[in-house]
């Protein structure tokens, strides 16, 4: 193991550096995060099943509407597209881990659902004034930067009809950013991170003035090979929010505070779901 460089890397770095790898797309770590959404012991990945289906009541609520063309962006496992499908809408799913489109095309083939999934990175969304409604939910609106942020919501404007509505939820100014300054370490023949034995070094990082959470995560194999893994999340307060869907062509936008029951991860106080109108 090369310390000096393990050192270098193990720094702070420059706000929105990427990662060597990306842990949603490798074959192994997806596998694992599939159990992760599947887990009903933890809201981590995906909530639990209870709160899955009060958010889509939720969200059928407020917009209600008869067969609805629906897009779910980072659709994971199919876990909200299957409750949608369910209730009459027209349905489609995107994502980038081919073991969860492949999971979710297959559940719903048992189940007898009709739903279109896509594995599609969502930065690469080409649809013209095609859906009543597109979602993103699990804050992962929050895990982009403010680049990707644009290239998404000009994608997302895009492909809604007129009038149509982009629902996302996002981790608000209550979150916790005083957690970041952990440290910790792992050590393990395999688990989470690889099927073969590992050293993990975790360190959370926090940007004040951009309001930013770094969580990093340098993995070092038998054989010396070290990947970082960077997931940045954003909190935003709704002033932060509107401005910056205003700012993409969006013409209303509501925050709701309180939509999702007590949950683990993150808490319920913490989460505000938005609509965007285009
Ligand atoms: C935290 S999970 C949430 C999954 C799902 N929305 C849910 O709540 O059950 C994030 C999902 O987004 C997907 N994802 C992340 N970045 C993506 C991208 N650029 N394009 C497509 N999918 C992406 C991941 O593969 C993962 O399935």
């Amino acid at each position: 193991m090369n310390i000096k460089e393990l050192t270098t890397t193990a720094q702070k770095p420059e706000i929105y550096t990427k990662g060597t790898a990306e842990m949603w797309v490798d074959d192994y770590i997806s596998t694992q995060l599939l159990e992760t959404h599947l887990n009903q012991q933890i809201d981590l990945a995906s909530r639990k099943e209870t709160t899955i289906s009060s958010t889509v009541e939720w969200i059928l609520n407020k917009i209600p509407g008869e067969r609805m063309n629906i897009l779910d962006l980072g659709c994971g496992p199919g876990l909200y597209t299957e409750k949608l499908a369910k209730k009459g809408h027209k349905v489609t799913g995107v994502d980038f881990s081919s073991t969860s489109i492949q999971y979710a095309r297959k559940s719903a083939e048992k189940k007898n659902i009709t739903i279109s999934y896509k594995h599609q990175n969502y930065l690469e969304l080409n649809e013209v004034d095609s859906y009543d409604l597109i979602l993103m939910i699990f804050t992962d609106f929050g895990v982009l930067s403010p680049d990707q942020r644009t290239i998404l919501l000009a994608k997302i404007y895009r492909a809604l009809k007129p009038g149509g509505v982009f629902l996302f939820d996002i981790l608000n100014d209550n979150f916790p950013t005083k957690e970041s300054g952990l440290k910790g370490w792992e050590l393990s023949e395999k688990g989470f991170w690889r099927d073969s034995p590992y050293l993990a070094l975790s360190e959370t990082f926090y940007y004040e003035e951009e309001k930013v959470i770094l969580n990093q995560h340098i993995i070092i194999e038998e054989t010396g090979k070290m990947e970082t893994y960077r997931f940045w999340m954003h909190n935003f307060s709704n002033v932060d929010i509107k401005k910056i869907l205003s700012s993409q062509r969006f013409c209303i936008t509501e925050c709701y505070d309180s939509v999702l029951p007590g949950c683990d991860m993150y808490r319920s106080e913490d989460v505000t779901f938005c609509t965007a109108i285009k």
